[in-house]
């Protein structure tokens, strides 16, 4: 199994970006699953749910405990179990979010690694990397509406933050996502054959 995290700021192409690679693979005869995170379909996304659009409030810490245990259980439960039944597993988000957005809430990288310490790693991290006038045009276009982090500071510093995330994490790839998804697409088919046949 091949298990392959896409990263990028709020709006950067990252939907975009894994459903072209889930149709490739699966047009090439493998079995693709795709997990977008925060899950929200679970009793711990339920609580994260309510805190991200400001319904309740917690702690900062308290929140990414939150993010990071949800992911937790799926990479003990779902993941195990994708093991015997995909060729291929994605993501849309995992840690490398925490290590940004966690930092954003005023976190230590520190604290965020260690509660991260029994998740699963992937294979690898596709970092979407782009300008933020570039990332505002595509958070318009997706849906006129704008979400928490989505303003021009937030975005700018998610944006850096993305870019140190390799200094943290091994196997992180940072792309430049200014292209069509067509030419993103293609760049991260280039990065991940790169990576698997190394
Ligand atoms: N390479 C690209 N070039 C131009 N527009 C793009 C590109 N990739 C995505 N878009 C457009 O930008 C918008 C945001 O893309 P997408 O929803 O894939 O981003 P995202 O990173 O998944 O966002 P979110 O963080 O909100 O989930 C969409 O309208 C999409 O069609
Ligand atoms: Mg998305």
């Amino acid at each position: 199994m091949q298990f392959i995290n896409i990263d990028g700021p709020n709006g950067s192409g990252k939907t975009t970006l894994i459903n072209k690679i889930k149709d490739h693979f699966e047009q090439n005869g493998k079995s693709v699953v795709y997990t977008h995170f925060p899950r929200y379909d679970t009793p711990i996304g339920q609580a994260i749910q309510t805190n991200l659009a400001e319904q309740t409030k917690m702690h900062p810490s308290a929140l990414q405990m939150c993010i990071t245990a949800d992911r937790l259980n799926w990479s003990t439960n779902e993941l195990e179990q994708y093991k015997q039944e995909y060729d291929i597993v994605l993501t849309d988000r995992y840690n490398t979010s925490s290590l940004v957005y966690g930092r954003i809430e005023g976190l230590s990288t520190d604290e965020i690694l260690y509660n991260q310490q029994k998740i699963t790693s992937p294979d690898m991290h596709i970092v979407l990397h782009l300008p933020v006038d570039v990332v505002l045009d595509r958070i318009y276009q997706r849906d006129n509406q704008t979400r928490r982090y989505e303003n021009r500071a937030n975005l700018e510093e998610a944006i850096d933050l993305f870019k140190d995330i390799k200094n943290h994490i091994p196997n992180v790839y940072l792309l430049n996502a200014e292209g069509t998804p067509d030419r993103v697409f293609a760049q991260s088919l280039e990065l991940i054959n790169q990576h698997y046949t190394r």
